[in-house]
């Protein structure tokens, strides 16, 4: 992997060697169950299905930090064609955060990607604690994003849009590659699988647009979504909250595409906190374009969430969270999630109290 940013390869990640105690290892199966408790603890989204997924499509391309036989760390690598690779799911254990175990996962991962010499470029969707770290490992910010949030509103079924099939995914894949810069249909696939019913395809003579959306622990996530126009992002993003009025949902839109904020805004999403696109290498990522409305998410292709269970307005004044009340948006998380159908993959709601959800917010 060429480094356009000057700093070397991937040795040059902050602290790239673990600290004296802690061993760096390929993920299992069985570590599984650890990085979930990593994952929650951090309030992320993703879901046991999620790690599963990653672990598939990277084999030996995952890592955990370990100490003591304990799981302290985790890291996901996801190739996406060639040249294009993805750092994801960087947790570090509350408790031994700021030892350089952050810095040696990504140096670990970093030093893994580079043996693939094809790889020119290597990104990833950083959170605002993350991002020093992917700094002084030769990563730049090369586009802002935004996680937004909503109970999703009872909204009827657009006209013209039609359930996605599997049939689809070669076209999806078309319409997504000037998109996101790369062809991804092993994710598309996978991500159209993981939930059948919550792929949408608005047609044309050619697809207009995509969505697809899977459940995650404390929200439904949506995403990505593509469309030639807004007015198709539209219908296709009411296709997707058709099913799930009342529902905790949640997405994240690149800032640089105002259509995707108007449209977000409409529909009731409250923006949340701020995301950083970051790249180390040669730029083959395309600029968003106005087609950009969602990210398929943080870990392979897209920013981090904090808690999704609750939104609400800091008494600092809002930074932009003041439509949604924490309290109902809370009770209103906790009944959907309670009662929705388990899905494979998904563990089991956790109550979340109202103090909880405050903390929460301010840890962000
Ligand atoms: C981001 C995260 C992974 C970093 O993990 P970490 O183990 O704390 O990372 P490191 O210890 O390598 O580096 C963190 C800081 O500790 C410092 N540090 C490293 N070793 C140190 C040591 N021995 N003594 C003191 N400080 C040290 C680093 O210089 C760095 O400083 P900075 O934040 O002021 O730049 C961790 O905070 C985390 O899990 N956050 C929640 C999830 C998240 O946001 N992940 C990022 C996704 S993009």
């Amino acid at each position: 992997m060429r480094d356009a940013t000057g700093t070397g390869r991937a040795g040059a990640a902050g602290g790239a060697l673990p600290p004296p105690g802690i061993a760096l290892r390929v993920m299992e199966r069985a570590d599984i169950d650890a990085a979930e408790r990593l994952r929650e603890a951090a309030g992320w989204n993703q879901t046991p299905a999620d790690w599963a997924r990653l672990r598939a499509w990277a084999p030996r391309g995952c890592f955990v930090a370990e100490v003591g036989g304990r799981v302290v760390g985790t890291v996901t690598t996801t190739r996406h064609g060639p040249r294009l690779a993805w750092i994801g799911m960087l947790l570090v254990d509350r408790a031994l955060r700021r030892h350089g175990v952050g810095g040696a996962l990504l140096g670990h991962a970093l030093r893994h990607l580079d043996r693939a010499d094809a790889i020119r470029t290597v990104a990833l969707d950083a959170t605002p604690l993350g991002r020093p770290l992917y700094e002084r490992a030769g990563f730049a910010a090369v586009w802002p994003m935004r996680r937004w949030a909503a109970v999703a509103p009872p909204v009827a079924r657009p006209p013209g849009v039609r359930p996605a099939r599997a049939a689809d995914l070669a076209a999806l894949a078309a319409l997504d590659r000037p998109v996101f810069g790369a062809d991804r249909r092993r994710v598309l696939r996978a991500l159209l699988a993981a939930h059948p019913a919550g792929g949408f395809v608005l047609d044309g003579p050619e697809p207009r647009g995509y969505v697809l959306s899977r459940p995650g622990a404390g929200g439904w996530y949506v995403g990505p979504l593509v469309a030639t126009s807004a007015a198709a992002a539209q219908r296709l993003l009411r296709a997707a909250l058709h099913p799930l009025p009342g529902e905790p949902v949640i997405l994240d839109a690149p800032d640089p595409n105002p259509a995707a904020a108007a449209l977000l805004d409409a529909l009731g999403f409250a923006p949340q906190r701020p995301l950083f696109r970051m790249r180390r290498g040669a730029a083959t990522l395309p600029d968003p374009t106005p087609r950009h409305f969602a990210i398929a998410g943080p870990e392979i292709g897209s920013g981090a969430p904090r808690s999704s269970r609750c939104r609400g307005t800091p008494p600092d004044g809002g930074r932009g969270w003041a439509r949604v009340d924490a309290t109902r948006c809370l009770e209103a998380s906790s009944r959907a999630m309670a009662s929705r159908p388990r899905v494979a993959g998904t563990s089991a709601p956790r109550p979340v109290s109202f103090e909880n959800c405050i903390r929460r917010l301010f840890s962000l």
